[in-house]
């Protein structure tokens, strides 16, 4: 197993009382290492003084080395990354598992559904999208959250829907006061959006990050409105200890999250009822 690679924090952002977004300063082996890096993959972030845990970065990595990784504090070593200082040196391993197919959607319109933490992945996928707009279909994203000020990333998805040909569609639990802007906001959840919505489904592909609860829903919509399960993409999260197959740890039947997933197409997850 690789050792962890030498990275340092640079900048931290607030994104919601307990989740925020974490710039990082890879060195130059990490650097070269994580320019492998395809959306939908994690690295292993190890935090001095805690462990390692999964992290599927929330953006492609630059030419420079700047990672950014969007982290929920839960436990031991998310709670010490929220209270590390800038200039903190950091591990990173990786790029492991599986991303999206991102050269067979090519040309096809993409539906992102993401629900709470879910936009992490997905952020990653929908950034390559946009700056590659000219080989993708159309851009859809719709993204639920429990409420408006738990919604992670809104301005930025706002503008973004401002100024590019993304399709923006945001639904909450609930709301006293809905936000406006470039983009629809409902009450709701997140498969009630996809109820009275029509998108080519002989040509679309459809990614889904969220919560547990959120897939099953989701799914049977997805397959009513006549998405083929092998064109429905799912990011899949289970806890995890070495990442690259050794453990078992993480086994969703019999599959590894880490390296047959953690993204899975519909179409192979079918006969594991446990999966989603
Ligand atoms: C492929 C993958 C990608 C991930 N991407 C992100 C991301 O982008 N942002 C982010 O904030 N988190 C992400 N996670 C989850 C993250 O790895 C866990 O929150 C982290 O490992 C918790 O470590 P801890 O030491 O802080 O918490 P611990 O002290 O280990 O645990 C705290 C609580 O979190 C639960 N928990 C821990 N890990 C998981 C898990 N994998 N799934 C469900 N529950 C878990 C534990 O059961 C416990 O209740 C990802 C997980 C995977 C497998
Ligand atoms: S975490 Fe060890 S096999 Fe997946």
């Amino acid at each position: 197993m690789n050792a962890p690679l030498a990275a340092t924090l640079t900048d931290k952002r607030e994104l919601s009382p307990d989740t925020a977004l974490f710039s990082i300063q890879l060195e130059e082996g990490a650097s070269q290492a994580l320019s492998a890096f395809i959306p939908g993959q994690f690295v292993q972030l190890s935090v001095p003084g805690g462990g390692e845990v999964p992290i599927s970065p929330a953006d492609v990595p630059t030419a420079g080395g700047k990672l950014d990784l969007c982290v929920r504090r839960v436990g031991h070593v998310t709670e010490l990354l929220h209270s590390a200082r800038t200039g903190t040196r950091l591990g990173i391993r990786g790029p492991f598992g599986t991303g999206f197919p991102i050269e067979e959607m090519a040309g096809r319109p993409v539906l992102l559904l993401a629900g709470g933490l879910g936009i992490a992945p997905l952020r990653s996928l929908l950034f390559h999208l946009l700056r590659h707009q000219e080989q993708f279909g159309q851009v859809t994203l719709m993204y639920g959250a429990r409420q408006p000020k738990l919604m992670l990333f809104r301005e930025e998805l706002a503008e973004l829907a401002g100024k590019s040909a993304l399709r923006l569609f945001l639904t909450v639990d609930f709301a006293p006061e809905l936000p406006t802007g470039n983009f629809s906001c409902t009450v709701g959840l997140l498969p009630d959006l996809l109820k009275g919505f029509s998108f080519d489904a002989g040509r679309s592909y459809a990614a889904v990050c969220g919560p547990p609860p959120m897939y099953r829903c989701l799914m049977q919509e997805l397959e009513e409105a006549g998405l083929p399960p092998e064109r429905i993409l799912v990011s899949l999260e289970r806890r995890m200890r070495c990442g690259v197959g050794r453990c078992c740890h993480c086994a969703i039947g019999q599959k590894l999250c880490c390296t047959d997933g953690p993204v899975f197409r519909l179409s192979d997850l079918k006969g594991i009822p446990e999966a989603l």
